[in-house]
């Protein structure tokens, strides 16, 4: 590996850890001095960074809040399945890890911020926000075909519950002077997916709010991003018809889908205390298909 400037701080420090271990170790540190090394630089009152997870029960955000616990993270996840939450935190707990299942759906003000007022209460702080909520809604649709209650549905999860989350938290990262959202947005929010019309149009919409709102507290401590992945294959990409996935994975130079370890651990890095530069932003996860 060649580190260009290595002497500068930071890469200084890595590449003394660096010196004294085996090769194969040094994948490890590099992460490491992301993740487990800025997460544990902000202590909760209880000790460690606490990160909310929400749709932390199944495929990205699950993936998410196991690679944050395994990285030393504290975690709230959170679902409107409750059961699979559940189990999601008890693995964590299993392996020594903190960890709590939050039962909510985003589609209820109310419910949902109340939860994270209880979730918050019993952690002390919340750190991170982490939204992997959402759903496709029908597909290989044309837009002519749409059904407005499909619409709605999806626009109540993917858009407007982001708001509602973003709102839940942000009073206390405000106030404690530190705070990072990501939202889990889509390419198909940058590009447009045809035969899915409210899935493109509310992940661009999210896309919009993560710029606006971002620029609501550019020198709070708070940082909103988001992120805008190709196909990963979790339940929500089993469940699309194979024309549907064959035609976005077709558009990827990569021609794969994307690993859930590679998005766990984009994600555990613009959360961490390390991507302090960026805000309103939009990061791209495609294999390629996105070079803006
Ligand atoms: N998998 C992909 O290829 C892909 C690509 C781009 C973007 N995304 C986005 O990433 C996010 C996660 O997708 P995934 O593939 O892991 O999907 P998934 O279906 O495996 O997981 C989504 C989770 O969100 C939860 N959820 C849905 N509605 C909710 C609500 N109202 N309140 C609370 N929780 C709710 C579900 O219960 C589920 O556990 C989604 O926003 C999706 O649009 C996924």
């Amino acid at each position: 590996m060649l580190i260009v400037g290595a002497m500068r701080a930071g890469a200084a420090d890595r590449q003394a850890r660096l010196k004294n271990l085996p090769p194969q170790s040094w994948g490890m540190v590099l992460t490491m001095s992301w993740d487990i090394g800025n997460f544990g630089a902000v202590a909760s009152k209880d000790g460690g960074y606490v990160a909310l997870v929400v749709g932390a029960g199944s495929g990205i955000g699950r993936s998410t809040a196991l690679y944050l616990a395994s990285n030393g993270a504290s975690v709230i996840c959170a679902d409107r399945d409750t059961p699979a939450v559940q189990k999601v935190a008890d693995e964590i707990a299993g392996q020594k890890g903190r960890a709590m299942g939050l039962g909510l759906d985003v589609t209820d003000d109310a419910g949902t911020r109340a939860a994270v007022a209880e979730a918050q209460a019993k952690f002390g702080q919340i750190h991170a926000l982490v939204n992997c909520a959402g759903i496709t809604g029908r597909t290989n649709i044309k837009g002519h075909d749409v059904i407005m209650a499909d619409f709605d549905r999806v626009y109540q999860i993917n858009l407007r519950g982001a708001l509602v989350l973003s709102q839940a938290v942000l009073p206390a990262m405000l106030k404690q002077g530190y705070g990072r959202i990501l939202h889990v947005a889509s390419i198909a929010g940058k590009e447009g997916n045809a035969g899915m019309t409210a899935y493109s149009a509310t992940k661009a919409g999210l896309i919009g709010l993560v710029k606006s709102l971002a620029k609501d507290y550019p020198e709070s401590g708070v940082t909103i991003n988001a992120l805008a992945p190709a196909v990963v294959r979790t339940p929500l990409v089993d469940a699309l018809p194979d024309a549907t996935v064959k035609y976005m994975t077709d558009k990827i130079p990569m021609h794969r889908c994307g690993e859930l370890s590679e998005v766990a651990s984009m994600i555990a890095w613009i959360i961490s205390p390390a991507c302090s530069f960026t805000t309103g932003f939009t990061f791209d996860l495609t294999g390629g298909r996105a070079t803006y």
